[in-house]
């Protein structure tokens, strides 16, 4: 990468109603986060100077859900007023940006979108590297060499084309403009080549041709792509670089391209996972968040949903069907199977919830069995209480652990058990509500509890 500063602009104005839903649509979630924070993820990536996002439409609840990220990573938010096209919503950026530093910004600027959120970092930084590449063998028209990269462009033609601006180029194949798809004649339509929207641009260059933008096409707007053409005018060069995989500059516009997003995007946390030797029986029903932890040898069985944030330790079993929840914690030999859902809970080492079970507010300590249909009744209907199960606890089928509640170590609940206050170490409890059972001779009550 160069050493020159760098400044990133997300552009999320726009109106998105294509999606037919309300929620404006960079907060949509794909894997646990809302599209707009993938975005922001990839640029902070590159470690810029500066981060601007423009945003318009619905701008009070994008910066009620992302205020604090944007906080947090020193975001300049820009509202656009009235959307009146990209190369519009640049300027804004540009000028705002220009205006907080009390001096024209002087570095790169780079160009994403808010909705394109498989966008990857090594991409972005070609991007950006392309502009500062000494230009090998590249000629003008005339035959003069040109001075350098004024902007680069990020291009795929492994893409649907629907939708997208086309790249135009002369016979030698040097870059002429984009063409936006609604201009486009019946051959430029046939061109495959198109303009993801990813682009950068020298500070100086960018802010030199974005007056002359003109708004004289089929939307009536300032199409930021014209800008190229613009560039070109100025004698510096146009450098496209390609897109490394087809999916990455997919941009979100309706529901059926978000899942078409999150699938990709899942396939990738997959990936990781399993290459650092995680069993993941079958991935098409198997949802892992972003920023979950699993170690070694863990084995994830189908029908899992796994929240963000959920931390799984090495040679544990997850599933079939189970739900981890934000906040559970699994730690290494735990195993969850059959419809059991976990929130906020931990489940100590070699601790078994095998089959349907509500564990929420509970931490659990090392090797208890918390037996089929135990549920811990944590909400009152106001407020939420904590359950404790301590080591070696044996907890029987069906009971019901009403909290705040505990079971000390080595203690055991009979089947069917409701227990509503504290299990003394070592006791057993059974009934309604649950009270203490002293053992006659060597000839307790049976457990009650299934061997997971
Ligand atoms: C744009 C490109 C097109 C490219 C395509 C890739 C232009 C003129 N066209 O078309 O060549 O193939 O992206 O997906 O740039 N936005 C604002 N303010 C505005 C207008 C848009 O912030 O005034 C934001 C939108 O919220 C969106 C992004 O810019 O995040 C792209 O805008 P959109 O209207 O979707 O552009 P496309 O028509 O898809
Ligand atoms: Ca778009």
């Amino acid at each position: 990468m160069s050493d020159k500063p760098l400044a990133v602009i997300v552009l999320a104005a726009g109106k998105g109603t294509r999606t037919k839903v309300s929620m404006p649509k960079v907060l949509l979630p794909i894997c646990g986060s809302p599209l707009l924070d993938f975005v922001l993820d990839a640029g902070s990536a590159l470690e810029p100077h500066h981060t601007v996002v423009v945003l318009h439409h619905e701008k009070e609840r994008i910066e009620a859900a992302l205020g604090p990220r944007f906080e947090r990573d020193k975001i300049l938010v820009v509202d656009q007023g009235t959307p009146k096209g990209t190369g519009h919503a640049v300027r804004r950026a540009l000028s705002e940006l220009d205006e907080s530093l009390g001096a024209p910004f002087d570095g790169d600027v780079l160009v994403i979108y808010g909705d394109t959120p498989l966008i990857t970092i090594e991409t972005l930084q070609e991007l950006v590297a392309s502009l500062h590449r000494p230009a090998a063998g590249m000629q003008f028209g005339n035959g003069s060499p040109k001075a350098g990269a004024g902007a680069a462009l990020l291009v795929s033609d492994t893409m649907p084309p629907e939708g997208m601006g086309r790249i135009l180029r002369d016979e030698q194949g040097y870059f002429v403009a984009i063409r936006e798809e609604r201009d486009c004649s019946e051959d430029e339509l046939e061109i495959m080549e198109v303009n993801t929207g990813f682009c950068a641009f020298q500070a100086a260059v960018l802010r030199d041709v974005l007056p002359e933008l003109e708004s004289s096409n089929d939307q009536g707007e300032f199409y930021l792509t014209d800008a190229f053409t613009l560039v070109l005018q100025r004698e510096l060069e146009v450098e496209t670089v390609f897109a490394h995989e087809p999916d990455e500059a997919l941009g979100v516009n309706d529901l059926r391209q978000l899942s078409e997003a999150r699938w990709v995007m899942q396939e990738r946390i997959h990936d990781y996972h399993m290459a650092r030797g995680v069993r993941i029986e079958d991935p098409a029903t198997t949802v892992i968040e972003r920023d979950v932890e699993i170690g070694a040898e863990t084995q994830i069985f189908p029908f899992v949903v796994i929240r963000n944030g959920v931390r799984i330790g090495a040679h544990c079993e997850v599933g079939p069907f189970s739900h981890l929840r934000v906040g559970a914690v699994l730690d290494d030999e735990a195993e969850v199977g059959n419809f059991v859902e976990m929130k906020k809970s931990r489940l100590g080492s070699g601790s078994k919830a095998k089959h349907l079970t509500y564990l929420g507010d509970t931490e659990i300590g090392k090797r208890a069995n918390i037996g089929a249909g135990t549920i811990t009744a944590n909400y009152d209907g106001t407020n939420k209480h904590v359950t404790a199960i301590s080591d070696g606890a044996f907890i029987g089928s069906g009971t019901i652990l009403v909290a705040p509640a505990s079971v000390g170590e080595g203690a055991t609940t009979g089947a069917g058990a409701v227990v509503t206050k504290d299990v003394p170490a070592g006791a057993t409890y059974i009934g309604v509500p649950a009270r203490r059972h002293e053992r006659s001779g060597g000839d307790g009550p049976k457990k009650g509890g299934d061997e997971a």
